[in-house]
């Protein structure tokens, strides 16, 4: 891909039928779950589509050298404001930015340039390591008050266990604290305005005087108290400084010498709360659900487990042996990115594959669509762990994935290049110890069909939840 110069117009055959076009039945079919609708709209039109969005177009494209080009190798020339360029009025984005300031989910440029290098240090794979533990006693603890045999919402359950665990790791703080609480209260998970603001058809509610707005406003203003007291108390020097708003509190830049200010530390601790419990607790849920329709995927984690672990709750030294647990994650985030989509505005014109894409074009990367193309992935659809698991069992899938070849673009749930999530290691950690704490002692029955519809507004997550039983192991 270069800066454009002679290049075609995107011809009409790239150009999906307008949305407005869309017969009834696509209708259903798209807003049952748009991902998989987008997914069918590549096979047809190919890797550079183009489709309606707002009162412009968005470009979605998933050859993987394109994805590298947009989002590592000309990532300067693709910025993150894309929010500012989609449908709606121009303050399109705003009610992110209110929640989470000038985190580093939102921010760009040398802005978030800066931030960036200020705060990298603290999700180092080592720091990180030292959390393992809580994860795995916030886990334990949170299934003892699973009843063996009684229907369990799941989704509310993996929920609630990821927000532990970024309360834990983020404030030292638990589940029955104000800041969980208020968290709950004033980001409901169903509906309300972070979720409109994503929604070009439910956004004119933000501006209409309902209560849901005022409660988000009210909700707001707690979560600020209660984050700026804990940022007075670290500066105190209360606390064990184990915590990653301590180490924020402590990190430096190693040329100017410069510190996170009070504002700085609000907007980065609000953006690693929200970015750190949705995504993780998406990622559970699918686990399970694959693993609830896999019975052998199901019993070889047992059998790992059983054998890795005993009766013991896992540490992080068991990791490395934990390879099937990892497996069954990192497909499960192949499947189900909670991710799904990455947006991106040009900001000059370029061509990719021979097409023509205008200035301030919206760019869409979708991990959903790149992680099903079978000309990466063998057998796409199918949930098969044993592609991560080097093996010489004759099946054709086991070790597909880490073989060589495979664009390094075609797997990419954390996204990648400079705005690659940096809570990655954090994030897999969390969910293999997750997994294994849990799995060790339960297991999980689906109850009725799977589910096919999903909500994709912020992370992907089934629509209308996930009813598992609960049936004890040990
Ligand atoms: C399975 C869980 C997770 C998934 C799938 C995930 C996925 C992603 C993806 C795809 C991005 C890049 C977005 C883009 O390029 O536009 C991202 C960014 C980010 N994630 Fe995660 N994430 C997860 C968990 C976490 C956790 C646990 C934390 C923090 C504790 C976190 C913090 C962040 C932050 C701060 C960013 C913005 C980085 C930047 O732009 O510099 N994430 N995440």
């Amino acid at each position: 891909m270069t800066d454009v110069q002679p290049a075609p117009d995107i011809p009409a055959a790239t150009e999906p039928v307008p949305i407005g076009k869309v017969r009834i039945r696509d209708l259903r079919k798209m807003t049952a779950h748009v991902p998989r609708f987008l997914t069918g709209l590549r096979e047809e039109y190919g890797p550079i589509m183009r489709v309606p969005f707002g009162n412009q177009y968005a470009f979605i494209v998933s050859d993987p050298d394109v994805v590298q080009d947009v989002i590592i190798a000309s990532s300067r020339k693709f910025d993150k404001d894309a929010q500012k360029v989609g449908p709606g009025p121009d303050d399109w984005g705003s009610t992110l930015e209110r929640v989470l300031g000038k985190g580093l989910v939102t921010s760009a440029g040398d802005y978030h340039r800066k931030q960036r290098r200020l705060i990298q240090p603290v999700f180092h794979r080592q720091r990180i390591s030292g959390y393992g533990e809580s994860f795995a006693k916030i886990a334990s603890e949170a299934s003892d008050k699973f009843s063996d045999g009684k229907q369990l919402d799941f989704q509310e359950a993996m929920y609630e266990l990821a927000l532990g665990m970024v309360t834990r790791t983020l404030f030292d703080v638990s589940l029955d604290s104000d800041v969980a609480s208020t968290i709950r209260t004033a980001f409901p998970r169903k509906g309300g305005p972070l979720r409109w603001e994503m929604s070009p058809i439910w956004k004119f509610l933000l501006y209409l005087p309902l209560p849901a707005n005022r409660q988000f406003k009210r909700g707001l203003r707690n979560v600020d108290a209660i984050l700026y007291k804990m940022i007075e108390e670290r500066r105190r020097g209360s606390g064990d400084g184990e915590d990653l708003l301590s180490v924020l509190l402590t990190v430096q830049d190693g040329d100017t010498g410069e510190k996170l200010d009070d504002k700085e530390l609000r907007d980065e601790a609000m953006t690693l709360l929200m970015a750190g419990h949705e995504t993780s607790s998406g990622a559970l849920t699918w686990a399970y659900y694959l693993l609830g329709t896999n019975p052998e995927a199901r019993e070889r984690l047992h059998a790992e487990l059983d054998e890795v672990l005993g009766d013991r709750l896992p540490e992080v030294s068991d990791l490395p042996r934990l390879k099937w647990t990892d497996a069954v994650f990192t497909e499960a985030l192949r499947l189900y990115p909670p991710a799904w989509i990455l947006v991106r505005r040009a900001v000059t014109e370029f061509t990719a594959l021979g097409y023509h894409i205008p200035k301030n074009s919206v760019i869409m990367v979708s991990p959903y669509i790149v992680h099903r193309d079978p000309q990466w992935w063998p057998e796409a659809e199918r949930f098969a762990p044993q592609r991560w698991v080097d093996s010489d069992d004759g099946d054709p899938l086991s070790g597909n994935a880490t073989a060589p070849g495979r664009p390094k673009m075609s797997y990419l749930p954390y996204g990648a290049g400079p705005r690659q999530c940096i809570g990655n290691s954090f994030a897999q950690m969390e969910g293999v110890m997750a997994l294994a704490t849990l799995s060790r002692k339960w297991e999980f029955e689906p109850v009725g069909p799977p589910p096919a519809r999903v909500t994709s507004d912020i992370t992907l997550q089934p629509r209308g939840g996930l009813q598992m039983i609960p049936r004890r192991r040990r």
